[in-house]
């Protein structure tokens, strides 16, 4: 097993209905560790830059605009297959197909609210902890 980071937004949608612990614990639950942290309320150009690979697609302006509809917390989670691990903790992207138990399938309203963002690749967790993180903001275990 691999000691991997990924990253984490609990979105406007779970911020503002005081989900922050609840989502953070399932985190934790799930062995992974929070390494860095810290609460945005982003500008439309920081969300579009953040999610510049789905321009154009139709749901865009939507993804945007709720991004940028209340505060967010973004977070650095650090664990054994961190990657594969949040997003079995978060669920499907669509809540109504999301298994039992998970963060979305319990707490996400829809597709356009639902809750969390994590990384779908190393890769991805990578440019994403960059984007919001200098190093010297991580405190790895
Ligand atoms: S794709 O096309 O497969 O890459 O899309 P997907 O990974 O499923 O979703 C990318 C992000 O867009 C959000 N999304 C939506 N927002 C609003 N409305 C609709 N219909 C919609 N469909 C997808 C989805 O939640 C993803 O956001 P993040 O923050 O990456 O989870």
């Amino acid at each position: 097993m691999m000691v991997q980071r990924t990253f984490s937004i609990i979105k406007p949608d779970a911020v503002n209905r005081n989900l922050i612990g609840e989502i953070t614990a399932r985190l934790e639950k799930s062995g992974l560790s929070v390494i860095a942290s810290k609460m945005l309320h982003l500008t439309t150009e920081q969300a579009a830059g953040f999610y510049a690979e789905h321009e154009g697609k139709p749901f865009y302006e939507t993804l945007i605009t709720n991004m940028t509809a209340g505060s967010i917390i973004v977070q650095v989670l650090e664990g054994e297959d961190a990657v594969a691990k949040n997003r079995e903790v978060m669920g499907t992207t669509d809540p109504e197909k999301a298994a039992p138990g998970t963060i979305r399938k319990d707490f996400a309203v829809s597709m356009q609210k639902n809750s969390v963002h994590g990384s779908d690749s190393p890769e991805s967790a990578a440019r994403e902890i960059a984007y919001f993180f200098n190093e010297n903001e991580i405190y790895p275990r």
